[in-house]
């Protein structure tokens, strides 16, 4: 039997997972577009086949024909909506982040562990991206001995105008800070963040460089740079005290004229990460099905732990000082990686 999605939030990640659900995953209906803008849920599911459109997201998640769903609205939506897909006992790919609030994660983790039963897989899919599976499986087979550090870009071609430092650390790093997390296998201590100075004296949109100590004395370097101006880059390299591991993205030319040899850019991250989005929606449905959390997805702890690294980044930010992490206890049951069947 098909499993039949609603995807709430029609959006630029609302429509790739429409797109995503609709042609490349196999076993799934695209049942339901979900937007408060009726116009854009009708359009969106027209352009992919929905069997139907709503502007409700409570009624939408509620539905007798949805089975799982999808959020990719704003942000400050998440942890509400992941709620609702939990009291009406559906799994849901929660985009990244949970919450800005440790506390509302909390709340979300509060009800699962209460009801022994994981449902939120978030949407943190660097951790499906081959390049970074791969710097992953060459630590964990000692192909680079043991990690010492890890430096990591996220640059954007532009921001827009009122994306402050606050704004990198709360909204663009948590990819970094998650996916750091995974491949090193560790939790942070400690984290001190930086501003160069910019052309604009006001700082927003400044560049934001940040140091992270891990419990294991791992250094993370993250530099998130959202008016690069040149397109979407995000690199990676993994020191190893036996060798490094470089993360190659994915390009399928290279052009040679006027003395020069070059590839081209991608605007934004969809092209970047065609390969996870894809591996993390199918992933989704295996979940969906099996009940089996997928090994290597986010859970709504690690929405927690990254939540609580860019709250310790803002008041490092704001304070100009390194700041200590103390994590709480990861809890049983996200310990095993195992969810029950839903
Ligand atoms: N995983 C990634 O790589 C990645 C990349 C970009 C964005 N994101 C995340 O995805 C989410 C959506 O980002 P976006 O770029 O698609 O934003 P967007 O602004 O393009 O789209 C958001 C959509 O949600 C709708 N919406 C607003 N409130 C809603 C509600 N209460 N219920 C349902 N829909 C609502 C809006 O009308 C809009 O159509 C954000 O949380 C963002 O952080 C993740």
């Amino acid at each position: 039997m098909s499993i039949r999605i609603a995807v709430i939030g029609a959006g630029i990640m609302g429509q790739d997972h429409a797109r995503i659900i609709a042609r490349e995953v196999p076993g799934a209906t695209l049942q339901l577009i979900c937007d408060p803008s009726p116009g854009r849920a009708r359009a969106v599911a027209d352009q992919f086949g929905a069997v139907d459109a709503s502007h409700d997201p409570l009624h939408a998640i509620a539905r007798a024909d949805v089975d799982a769903v999808i959020i990719a609205s704003p942000d400050d939506t998440h942890a509400s909506l992941a709620m609702a897909a939990i009291s009406a006992g559906k799994p849901a790919l929660c985009e990244k982040p949970l919450s800005q609030s440790p506390d509302e994660c909390l709340a979300v983790i509060d009800r699962e562990t209460s009801l022994g039963r994981q449902f939120i897989q978030l949407g943190f899919m660097r951790r499906f991206d081959p390049s970074y599976r791969e710097m992953k499986h060459a630590l964990d087979t000692g192909l680079i001995g043991r990690a010492v550090m890890m430096h990591n870009f996220h640059r954007n071609v532009e921001a827009p105008a009122n994306f402050s430092g606050q704004m990198a650390i709360s909204n663009s790093a948590p990819h970094e800070f998650d996916v750091a997390r995974h491949v090193l296998g560790t939790e942070y201590s400690a984290i001190a963040v930086f501003q160069p100075a910019r052309s604009s004296s006001t700082g927003v949109g400044a560049p934001v460089f940040m140091v992270l100590e891990t419990r294991d004395g791992h250094l993370v370097n993250i530099e998130v740079n959202n008016n690069a101006a040149y397109g979407y880059d995000v690199r990676g390299e993994l020191v190893g005290e036996q060798g490094s591991i470089e993360l190659a993205a994915p390009v399928q030319a290279r052009v040679n004229r006027h003395l020069h040899a070059g590839h081209r850019y991608a605007a934004d991250w969809r092209p970047r990460f065609a390969d996870a989005y894809r591996l993390q929606d199918q992933a989704f449905l295996e979940f969906v099905t099996t009940g089996v959390f997928p090994a290597q997805a986010a859970n709504a702890w690690d929405g927690y732990c990254a939540a609580s690294v860019a709250q310790a980044g803002i008041q490092a930010l704001n304070e100009g000082r390194r700041v200590t992490l103390h994590s709480l206890a990861t809890p049983a049951l996200y310990l095993s990686r195992q969810g029950a069947r839903p």
